[in-house]
């Protein structure tokens, strides 16, 4: 069965780009399409890239934009399946949590739990994991639930924290890993096929024999002659 993703996104979607980017590259082997974009904010090129990609775009209701969609329609209507946050800056409703149980997931541009929360997004990540003097950073890739950053973690990939960065090279080195690692959790969180069979030379999946499900999906690791790739 392919999955119909739906992705919320408030910003560039350049997370959107490379998860439609990957999944077409898949083709007939693919676990799932995106079948849905949705966005709280009208002018986000989110939204422009997914009417480029011919996919179904949608602003959400809020106080800015009254006459936005309600998402939980949106999601009935297009039988979404899975839900997938890319630079979605606002709480996921607490109506689609309880409908999508450990079927919604966002991408973070730090290692979790460290620098995250309220807040906590965009430059002002990597601001402050400079000011800590943190030498490695990462990508995220955790389950949402009801606060900020706090579920549970499925995959991480870290990246070097380099003596000369300043908050847009790490940002830029970081984001290149994340259009790497939410596809690939994506595609074992679905469970068609084993990461580590993957062509990609830079990740692999410490897959504990475990019952199959959420549980399955484990922490990637970039080799470490993959660190800062
Ligand atoms: C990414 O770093 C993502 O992790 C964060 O915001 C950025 C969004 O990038 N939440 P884009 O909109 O996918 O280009």
């Amino acid at each position: 069965m392919i999955a119909r993703i739906a992705v919320l996104a408030s910003g560039g979607g350049s997370n959107l780009q490379a998860l439609v980017d990957y999944l077409t590259s898949r083709g007939g082997e693919r676990t799932a399409d995106v079948v849905l974009v949705a966005s709280d904010r009208p002018g986000a090129r989110a939204l422009e890239r997914a009417e480029r990609a011919g996919l179904q775009a949608a602003v959400l209701r809020s106080a800015r934009s009254p006459d936005g969609c309600d998402p939980l329609e949106l999601f009935r209507q297009q039988r979404v399946d899975f839900v997938a946050l890319a630079g979605f800056l606002r709480l996921v409703p607490k109506e689609i949590l309880s409908e999508y149980p450990s079927r919604v997931l966002n991408v973070h541009p730090a290692l979790l739990p460290s620098f995250a929360g309220p807040g906590m997004y965009g430059e002002r990540v990597h601001r402050a994991v400079l000011e800590s003097g943190a030498r490695v950073s990462g990508a995220t890739v955790h389950l949402v639930d009801d606060e900020y950053d706090r579920g549970r973690i499925l995959a991480q990939w870290p990246v070097p924290v380099l003596a000369t960065d300043t908050p847009e090279t790490l940002a830029a080195r970081v984001l290149r890993v994340e259009h790497r690692l939410l596809p690939l959790t994506i595609e074992a969180l679905l469970g068609a096929r084993d990461v580590r069979a993957s062509a990609d030379p830079l990740a692999f999946v410490l897959r504990p024999a475990a019952a199959p499900g959420v549980d399955d999906v484990a922490i990637l690791i970039p080799p470490a002659r993959g660190l800062g790739s």
